[in-house]
């Protein structure tokens, strides 16, 4: 069996390590990967985004699977390029995949079936959208690129001059590119977050371990956005009652909508959700694991990754029962210094063994490359040190012990992943 895995983050390193663990001992190949995947797998030079280049690769492998984990290669159509030539993949169509590659279409979406989501309306013109922010007249109001946009695509306006300031540059300057020739303006919710990822073949849903993302830059949510400073799993304030809830008026839901509108999902489906004084509602849709959500829903998984892949692939999800560690897990991210603005990259780091781990926890490299033997940093994000525990709290004491351990020139990290999650459980 050979596995090719599409990516070259810290997801990819965790799919990576938990594919490593199948009993059926799979092959295993990643492209582009990183200095730390390439412990655990042969590392490709093909672009993530390269449908080509990836088939290509896929043939010469002549693999068994091919893993898309990331957003944009199966927004683009990797998935069904691949499946065409006769390779069971993992992961949405490019139909599918839209619900994460459109906020318009995914709104609308929810809007039509009934989904829990925030208030909004979307626009194509500037002044149109400008007209219905000094209609609405309240603020916070939150303003959203239709497309992918790494993340950022989201401004949260305090005021009227910033609301409007995030329309011009958005859909004038277009800093996010085509992505902002349309947007989507809703209504600002607060609670909670919780990230729900969730294997479906289309016939059945199985949500995984929910998890926590902390994606602030600085310790107490300052500072700025960022990919994912650290993560939790499970999020504590996502109870028995609530995941029922959800499962009633958000999963199932969501499964059926995509089905009536012929774009069946496979794969896994990301909800992001806020547990709001009115109920649960989508605060967004990703097409694929979260990251750094699947560094901590992951190693908590018991049933063989590859046996839910075929699964998922075949249609007999329904069939298989996913087991689940009990405990909890956390992951701290190491930042290169500046990040998330400009920083540094090539430092050599210190406090890993020569697999990349150290002891005590998974290091996941996020972003890193191999001179020699020595592993240098190659990115903003560059670790996710990741430890288990029979609670939240072991699970954090494990992580940062064994981030105290690493270093390098320039690291910076949250010191409050976990904070709010542990003052929440009492
Ligand atoms: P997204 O890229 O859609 O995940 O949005 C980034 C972050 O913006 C989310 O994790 C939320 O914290 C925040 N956000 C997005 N939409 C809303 C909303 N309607 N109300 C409040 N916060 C929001
Ligand atoms: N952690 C958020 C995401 O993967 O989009």
């Amino acid at each position: 069996m050979k596995i090719l895995v599409v990516g070259g983050g810290g997801r990819e390193h965790a799919i990576i390590m938990k594919l490593a663990e199948s009993p059926r001992h799979p092959e295993l190949h990643c492209a582009p990967g990183n200095g730390g995947i390439a412990k655990y797998a042969a590392c490709h030079p093909v672009k993530a985004t390269d449908l080509d280049g990836m088939l290509k690769l896929a043939k010469e492998l002549a693999v068994d699977w091919v893993f898309v984990a990331p957003d944009d290669p199966l927004v683009l159509g990797m998935g069904d390029l691949l499946r065409e030539n006769g390779f069971k993949v993992f992961g949405p169509s490019k139909a599918a995949a839209i619900i994460e590659g459109s906020k318009v279409f995914s709104k609308n979406l929810m809007k039509k079936y009934g989904i829990p989501t925030a208030k909004y309306e979307t626009f194509t013109d500037p002044a149109a959208a400008i007209a219905y922010i000094k209609e609405q007249d309240t603020y916070p109001t939150v303003v959203k690129a239709d497309g992918l946009a790494l993340g950022k695509g989201v401004i949260i306006a305090q005021s009227e001059d910033e609301a409007v300031e995030a329309i011009h540059i958005i859909m004038e300057d277009k800093v996010f590119g085509e992505s902002g020739a349309n947007v989507v303006i809703e209504e600002f919710l607060t609670g909670p977050e919780v990230s729900v990822l969730a294997f479906t073949d289309g016939e059945s849903i199985a949500p995984m371990i929910s998890s926590m993302d902390h994606k602030r830059a600085l310790d107490g949510d300052r500072g700025k956005n960022t990919g994912g400073m650290g993560t939790i799993a499970p999020n504590p304030y996502y109870t028995k009652e609530i995941a029922e809830q959800c499962m009633r008026e958000i999963f199932l839901p969501t499964m059926h909508a995509m089905n009536g509108e012929n774009r069946t999902f496979r794969g896994c489906l990301y909800f992001g959700l806020m547990l709001t004084p009115n109920g649960p509602k989508v605060i967004e849709y990703n097409c694929r694991f979260g990251d750094p959500e699947t560094q901590v829903v992951l190693p908590m998984l018991k049933t063989d990754l590859l046996d839910i892949m075929e699964a998922t692939e075949n249609e007999s999800l329904n069939d298989l029962s996913i087991q689940w560690k009990e405990g909890a897990c956390a992951c701290v991210i190491l930042a290169s210094g500046g990040y998330p603005e400009k920083y540094e990259s090539g430092k050599e780091i210190s406090g890993l063994n020569e697999k990349g781990q150290c002891e005590g926890a998974a290091v996941y490299h996020a972003g890193t490359k191999l001179d020699g033997d020595r592993f240098l940093t190659a990115g903003g994000r560059v670790l996710g040190v990741t430890a288990s525990g029979t609670s939240l709290k072991s699970a954090l004491n494990a992580a940062y012990a064994a981030a105290e351990t690493i270093t390098f020139e320039g690291v910076h990290y949250r010191k409050d992943i976990g904070k709010r999650a542990l003052a929440a459980k009492g």
